[in-house]
């Protein structure tokens, strides 16, 4: 008996062992025309781009988990080059945020699929493009092109991530996430000016990743000329026209920007979702398989990982989730809706072609119907003006400008992306209890910059980046000047003119230690010219330019050999010069990389000693320029995320126990924020949001970065600023609104006549719901009839219902979440009779342990 059970066990252990082979040989991802195949099966996949350098370790789970109730199947990631190699080759830091594997598994664990864009070129706003600064200075290298150092390096960190994923099991030909990865990115257009170059490169980089053997397909984005068997893909606003290279391979959108970055001085840039989930739906209904939203969640540029030069430190995008990682409502709730109306298409969709007919000027059908019964179809307007009656499979639908509706069994409309039925959010950032009491300051003081020591000296003006080589955002460029006594702008001549011309980013000009001025570039034109008038003496007089760098190129031709300050020239000019106008850039010039406070880790929680701060009162008094401020600070309770209001400070960094935060500039948007309309096609310039406020006034602080007490702020301020005026606030739900139409009566009676009694008709609800320990404590705004306005300003229209307070109030307030039926029986009686009537709600949330009655 023993011998059979033994042997018994061994079958079953052979067996389960078979099995595994077989699930991991089946286990495949592959594509054909129509889509990605997994398992064999092809697949509609919603995808979201989640940078894991971009949040927090201890964010990620519930990223990954509400992208997953949003309908995402797929979490797509680029691989930051320049943090995992950040200072010399084959020295590694997968730590932290920085911890790829761990991201991988967690996207694992919940049951999710990833698309890994290893790159290693990255663009994405992010410093250098993703390259370390260490590559730059490779003996003959020349970046993303036919070059054998560059191909060396570039081949030896993809291989690095491969092996690494591999080792982990983490590819799905393994058993796990990884479906899919990109090599390079947006080639394209560098490989037609490169010419043969070019085409060498992108056939090489092909070869090179196909020769890794990861079991699942390569794509490259913006690459028309993708060789074979990589699949060539569409980044943009839409896709629609976009068609592959090839007839076997399949539609697939790599970015579909949900919003766009923000640059410092310039305004927010918001998608509305109508647009977005119009054109999802355009995409999809004209053959499209992968949409990956670029960014699902953006994030926050910590440290000094912003690139462009100028973009901000806040990555938001105006993605579904929030930088901070809330759920951005509407955006969220309405794309979760569309997710689940393709889905419900899927097997139509994957399985044929669509029957295309054209229902107007402007309008038409996409039919897909399949020989077992599957039939979805798609009801599209492209009129950006006006909302059009269509006749379809003998039935009347209205379709609202640039929208689709979808109907996944021919017949009832589950959608329309013009007609947002989940509420809206409005967020604010709330005090805490926290105070940052005793500030204690550091002064930079430029009068005591030793330009003999520990430095370095050139006859001539040095490219930044060469010196520092991206140790600090700092260098000061420092020179003397020997002004004779009979210089006739010392007895009372025109004041010389100081001209100082920089390749970017800022430059702070002090004259014997006093501040002269300041001059900064912007994304585009990064060149700047410094132009004033200076207070010199008779006898030596120190110039001290301290130059900014403010994130390095991601994009451009050749990119790596743009050069980063002062290359000149520096010059003095003016008539009360008594040898005329006076070049300084060959003179002799002393550099220091970094700033005192810097080198002396004034922003570690151990490098200061207390002896070097000066209690605050006397500097805030002084409003002083490059000053350091230190404060403690105990972290508030509750779990919402927390950020500082920098809104009384200038320009500078920010560090949290020693860990940057990133950079902060308050300085004001610019721009052009009037209406923002979703119809018609969108671009950066449409929706802005945000003129004439800070650009940034929030920076986001990880509570995982904080202890419970005795937590250490340090600030850098370039410009000078009042200290005493910085807050930690939480962010959390404001108010929600929703807003819902009755249903036409003809419809309603359409409906009973088609189901019969017995299918029971569901009106139009409203449903609000605050967060989690909130409850409404408060209707601001209610009306049933013809509201005006969108969410926060909204106004009643000519009909309007009385009972519309009070129904509102009855049903919600109190409690966490409420349901309102859009009927006139639900609102008494009807305020407009023939009118089409609407409910627009604006409630708020406050925290539930208040006592909302007040
Ligand atoms: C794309 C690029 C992304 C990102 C985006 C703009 O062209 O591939 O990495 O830079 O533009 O946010």
């Amino acid at each position: 008996m023993e011998t059979s059970s033994v042997s018994n066990k061994a079958v079953f252990a052979f067996y389960l062992a078979l099995c595994l082979v077989i699930h991991l040989v089946h286990s495949t991802v592959t594509y054909d025309r129509k889509a990605i195949l997994i398992n064999g099966q092809r697949r509609i996949l919603f995808s979201g781009s989640i940078h894991y350098p971009r949040s927090t370790p201890d964010m990620w789970e519930d990223l990954i988990q509400k992208a997953k109730q949003g309908g995402i199947d797929v979490i797509e990631t680029y691989v930051f080059w320049n943090v995992h190699e950040p200072s010399s080759p084959g020295n590694y830091n997968f730590e932290g945020r920085y911890d790829l594997v761990r991201f991988m598994k967690i996207i694992q664990k919940a049951g999710l699929y990833a698309h890994l864009r290893i790159g290693p070129y990255v663009c994405a706003e992010w410093n250098f493009g993703g390259f370390p600064v260490w590559l730059k200075y490779v003996p003959g290298i020349s970046f993303r092109t036919d070059n054998e150092p560059f191909k060396r390096a570039m081949q030896g960190f993809t291989e690095k991530i491969v092996g690494m994923m591999k080792s982990e099991g983490l590819f799905e030909s393994q058993g796990g996430p990884i479906i899919l990865s990109q090599i390079e990115n947006e080639y394209g257009a560098q490989s037609k000016l490169l010419g043969e170059a070019g085409r060498n490169y992108v056939n090489w980089a092909a070869k090179m990743a196909i020769e890794m053997g990861t079991g699942v397909p390569w794509v490259m984005c913006k690459e028309e000329d993708a060789p074979d068997p990589l699949i060539n893909t569409c980044n943009g606003f839409y896709c629609d026209k976009f068609t592959p290279n090839r007839p076997y391979k399949p539609t697939i959108w790599t970015e579909a920007w949900s919003g766009w970055f923000t640059e410092f001085g310039g305004p927010i840039h918001q998608r509305p979702v109508q647009d977005l989930a119009f054109a999802v739906a355009r995409f999809i209904i004209r053959g499209g398989s992968f949409v990956n939203y670029y960014m699902y969640h953006g994030g926050t540029n910590f440290g000094r990982t912003a690139g462009g030069p100028f973009v901000t430190t806040s990555y938001d995008y105006d993605a579904p989730l929030d930088e901070y990682g809330l759920i951005r409502q509407p955006k969220y709730g309405h794309l979760k809706e569309l997710h689940k109306a393709i889905k419900m298409c899927e097997r139509a969709l994957v399985s044929t072609d669509p029957i295309v007919t054209s229902l107007g000027a402007s309008q038409q059908a996409h039919v897909y119907s399949t020989e077992s019964g599957d039939c979805a179809a798609f009801l599209s307007n492209y009129d950006s003006k006006s909302s059009v009656r269509i006749m379809f499979n003998n039935m009347h639908y209205t379709l609202p400008p640039w929208s689709v509706s979808i109907l996944p069994d021919c017949r009832n409309v589950v959608f329309n992306t013009a007609k947002v039925g989940v509420q809206t959010s409005q967020m604010q950032m709330l005090p805490t209890s926290t105070h940052m009491f005793s500030w204690e300051s550091f002064d930079e003081d430029p009068s005591s910059l030793d330009d003999s020591g520990s430095t370095i000296t050139a006859l001539a003006l040095l490219d930044q980046l060469n010196v520092t080589r991206e140790s600090s955002h700092y260098l000061w460029y420092m020179t003397s000047i020997d002004i004779g006594s009979s210089e006739s702008f010392l007895h009372g001549g025109e004041l010389p003119t100081l001209i100082v011309r920089s390749t970017g980013h800022a430059v702070h000009v002090f004259i014997n230690g006093q501040l002269s001025g300041f001059e900064y570039g912007t994304r585009e034109y990064r060149r700047i010219t410094y132009t004033g008038k200076v207070n010199l003496r008779a006898g030596i007089n120190k110039i001290a330019l301290l130059s900014v760098a403010i994130g390095l190129p991601n994009v451009g031709e050749h990119y790596e050999s743009w050069s980063t300050g002062i290359l000149g020239p520096v010059s003095l000019h003016g008539h009360g010069l008594d040898k005329g106008n006076w070049d300084l850039s060959w003179q002799k010039w002393t550099y220091q990389v970094g700033l005192k406070g810097e080198a002396m880790n004034l922003a570690s929680p151990n490098g200061f000693s207390a002896g070097q701060w000066m209690q605050s009162a006397i500097v805030v008094q002084r409003n002083q320029p490059l000053t350091w401020h230190k404060t403690f600070f105990d972290a508030p309770e509750g779990d919402e995320p927390l950020a500082l209001d920098m809104a009384g400070m200038g320009k500078g960094q920010i560090w949290i126990n020693g860990q940057s935060i990133g950079r902060y500039w308050t300085k004001y948007a610019n721009g052009n924020c009037s209406f923002c309309n979703y119809a018609g096609s969108f671009k950066p310039p449409k929706c802005q949001f945000g003129c004439g406020e800070p650009t940034q006034r929030w920076y986001h602080v990880p509570r995982s970065w904080l202890k419970p007490s005795q937590n250490l702020l340090v600030i850098f301020e370039e410009l000078g600023g009042d200290p005493s005026r910085i807050s930690l606030v939480k962010r959390s739900v404001s108010s929600v609104c929703a807003d819902m139409s009755e249903v036409h009566p003809n419809i309603k009676n359409w409906h009973i006549e088609s189901f019969g009694k017995s299918e029971e008709f569901h009106p139009p609800k409203v449903h609000l719901h605050c967060n989690p320990g909130q409850t409404i404590s408060n209707i601001k705004f209610a009306s049933f009839g013809t509201p005006l306005g969108t969410c926060g300003n909204y106004e009643q229209g000519s009909c309007h219902s009385p009972s519309s307070y009070a129904i509102l109030e009855k049903k919600c307030i109190g409690k966490p979440r409420c349901t309102v039926t859009v009927t006139n029986s639900n609102f008494g009686q009807d305020p407009c009779p023939k009118v089409m009537k609407r409910l627009s709600v604006e409630a708020v949330c406050s925290p539930t342990a208040t006592n909302w009655r007040g």
